[in-house]
């Protein structure tokens, strides 16, 4: 951690320790292996969700698809990481807050490249990296659906990963192909089952992904939850204003806040020298 991050740390704990706790943030990458079955929403209503239980949330947009988090929110950034890596901006000028606290950096189509950065770029991305994580619990990234090398690289780099699947049958097998290729890392995979019309719907579905992974891929994945089916994710989708927030008593704020709360309760999947340094040693690793 550099000084400025420890003072920081220090001042914060003596003002307000109860409230933010600033530390070695938990780099979580969300990821499907379908497109279009909410991750998008998901990570948006997760980070407010994390940030109502005091946590100090960024999420990073990595996908350049049409849906992505800035139009979600009505927000519209004008710069992104990749006028942080050409050195046209600092990190600092193109957060852009979301809401409920929520940090909001948009990757642009820089992060596309993350391996083929040079190495004043690399250094920039880093350097980048380790001010979002002394300014964060959770850093959250959204790395768009499929197997690309970007998203790859993004999981790769991350602690931790959560697929978010639905009920679909091609949800589900391509869910799995994503788990196949990550498997051989050090991550640990969690499942988050969306737009179910049931507990017992959710736990099926996690139930046929676990039983593949654990047999053929002696990977055993974690349960930390379901997302009901729910009008109101359209409805707030067209309104630019995250569920949570908009209807946060609805069956899908329910959902997220409890995988929320799954999430934070339970660090035990964390890699033990997970967090910043080991991202940082995963890029370079490349
Ligand atoms: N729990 C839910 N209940 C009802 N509809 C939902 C739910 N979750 C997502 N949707 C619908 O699915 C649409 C796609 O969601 P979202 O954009 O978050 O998916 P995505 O996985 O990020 O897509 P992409 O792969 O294109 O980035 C939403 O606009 C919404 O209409
Ligand atoms: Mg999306």
């Amino acid at each position: 951690m550099t000084d400025q991050a420890f003072k920081l740390r220090e001042l914060i704990n003596e003002n307000s320790p109860e409230k933010v706790q600033i530390g070695d943030a938990r780099i979580i990458a969300i990821s499907s292996g379908k497109g279009g079955v909410g991750k998008t929403n998901f990570t948006v209503n997760l980070g407010i969700a994390l940030s109502k239980l005091g946590k100090k949330v960024t999420i990073i947009d990595a996908d350049l698809g049409l849906a992505n988090i800035d139009i979600l929110l009505g927000l519209v950034p004008r710069y992104t990481l990749t006028h942080v890596l050409k050195m046209e901006k600092k990190l600092s000028e193109i957060v852009v807050e979301g809401p409920n606290g929520v940090s909001i950096v948009s990757g642009g189509s820089g992060v596309m490249d993350m391996v083929n950065l040079s190495q004043a770029e690399l250094s920039r991305l880093i350097e980048s990296l380790e001010y979002l994580n002394s300014e964060s619990d959770y850093i959250l990234i959204d790395t768009g659906a499929g197997l690309n090398h970007s998203v790859l690289s993004f999981i790769q780099a991350a602690t931790e990963l959560i697929v978010v699947v639905t009920s679909d049958p091609t949800s589900i097998t391509d869910a799995y192909a994503l788990i196949k290729n990550i498997g051989e890392l050090d991550v640990s995979v969690k499942v988050v089952v969306n737009r179910v019309e049931s507990n017992r719907e959710g736990q099926d579905v996690f139930s046929k992904l676990n039983t593949a992974s654990s047999k053929f891929l002696d990977l055993e994945l974690e349960n930390i939850g379901y997302i009901y089916e729910d009008y109101n994710v359209k409805k707030s989708v067209k309104k630019q204003v995250p569920f949570l927030i908009g209807f946060p008593n609805s069956l899908a704020s329910r959902g997220v806040e409890l995988v929320a709360e799954n999430l934070d309760r339970n660090s035990k999947y964390v890699a033990p020298n997970g967090g910043f340094s080991s991202f940082i040693k995963k890029i370079f690793k490349k």
